[in-house]
């Protein structure tokens, strides 16, 4: 399958992009940095070097494309306004080439930040409460989600946990943190996380955009419903030295970090019924059960760069 993506370069995208060439669909990839296109290309990827905010540099390959993959996000004070824009050029693009006849498929990246606080188990079905960091978000799941009704087009949201894995991200952040002697917890750590393993995820990236059935909303994360200090103590049992544990009080937080620090403390169990309809089953099936395995792949990062 030809496909664009967005985001190849980033954390999310680039385990998608992995699956993607493992699958061995034919990529075409928006990259903005020259040297990461040409890494890129190395790989049998056809760049195109341009930037979300410019869509002139990126409309017309993705119109070439059966399927679009939005991974992208700037994270800037303009983010919002930037996906949004770019929502609209590739949806854009997907509907004039699903309007020649062909299949086309359009895949975006929102977050299960948008469920807020859960009350019981939230499947794809539960209505949304964002967290203030992304209460933009689910206008742009409603976008995506309405132009694939009654037409060619077929659209899927993503809403995936947070991500662990390949020595990057919260979970990463973590290890590096106890490592370093202390980690900080945002009040008691009691509340659950939604988690999820960079290559499930982007397995479940490759089910939604190549089956015929993907479209409408999928959640993606291990439903192990870890508490953060759950999390905390087992990479604390890791170290070399235990670290300290700080709690932060959330006003504290909210004082250091705006609104992410809201998000962070989020209680969530988080069901993906229509993700697992789709023969999606993570190979991972916790943070805390994973951690050693985690921390070797956050050690080959580091050695690698
Ligand atoms: N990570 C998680 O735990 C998690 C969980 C749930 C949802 N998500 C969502 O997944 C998406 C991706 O997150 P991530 O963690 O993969 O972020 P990331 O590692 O920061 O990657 C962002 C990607 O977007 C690209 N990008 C940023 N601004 C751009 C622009 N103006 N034009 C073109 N490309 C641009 C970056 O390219 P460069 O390489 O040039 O910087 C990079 O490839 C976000 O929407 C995020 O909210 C992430």
């Amino acid at each position: 399958m030809r496909i664009f993506l967005t985001g190849a370069t980033g954390y999310v995208g680039s385990t998608v992009l992995d699956a993607l060439l493992r699958g061995s669909h034919d990529v075409t990839a928006l990259v903005r940095d020259p040297e990461k296109a040409e890494r890129l290309s190395l790989r049998g990827v056809h760049p195109i070097l341009g930037d979300l905010s410019a869509p002139a540099s990126y409309a017309e390959a993705a119109e070439a494309c059966d399927a679009i993959v939005h991974t992208a996000y700037e994270s800037s004070k303009r983010g919002p306004q930037i996906d949004r824009q770019a929502v609209d050029v590739l949806l854009g693009a997907a509907i004039r080439h699903a309007s020649r006849g062909q299949d086309v498929s359009f895949v975006y990246t929102s977050d299960a930040w948008v469920l807020g606080n859960t009350t019981g188990k939230a499947a794809e079905d539960a209505p949304v409460r964002p967290t203030g960091l992304v209460d933009w978000r689910p206008e742009h799941e409603e976008i995506v989600l309405n132009a694939g009704r009654g037409r060619m087009l077929r659209t899927a949201v993503i809403r995936p946990g947070i991500v662990y894995g390949g020595g990057r991200g919260i979970i990463a952040d973590m290890l590096k943190n106890a490592a370093d002697g202390l980690v900080r917890v945002i009040g008691e750590g009691l509340n659950h996380w939604a988690c999820v393993y960079d290559r499930d995820l982007a397995d479940l990236y490759v089910r939604v955009t190549t089956s015929p059935d993907g479209s409408g909303v999928y959640h993606a994360n291990d439903e192990a419903d870890e508490r953060v200090m759950d999390i905390v103590e087992a990479i604390s049992r890791q170290a070399k030295v235990e670290p300290d544990v700080r709690h932060v009080p959330i006003e504290e937080a909210r004082a250091k970090m705006g609104p992410y620090a809201d998000a962070l403390a989020l209680n969530q169990i988080v069901r993906g019924p229509r993700a697992r309809a789709l023969g999606w089953a993570p190979t991972l099936h916790s943070v805390v059960g994973s951690v050693s395995r985690l921390l070797e792949e956050f050690r080959s990062k580091r050695a690698a760069a």
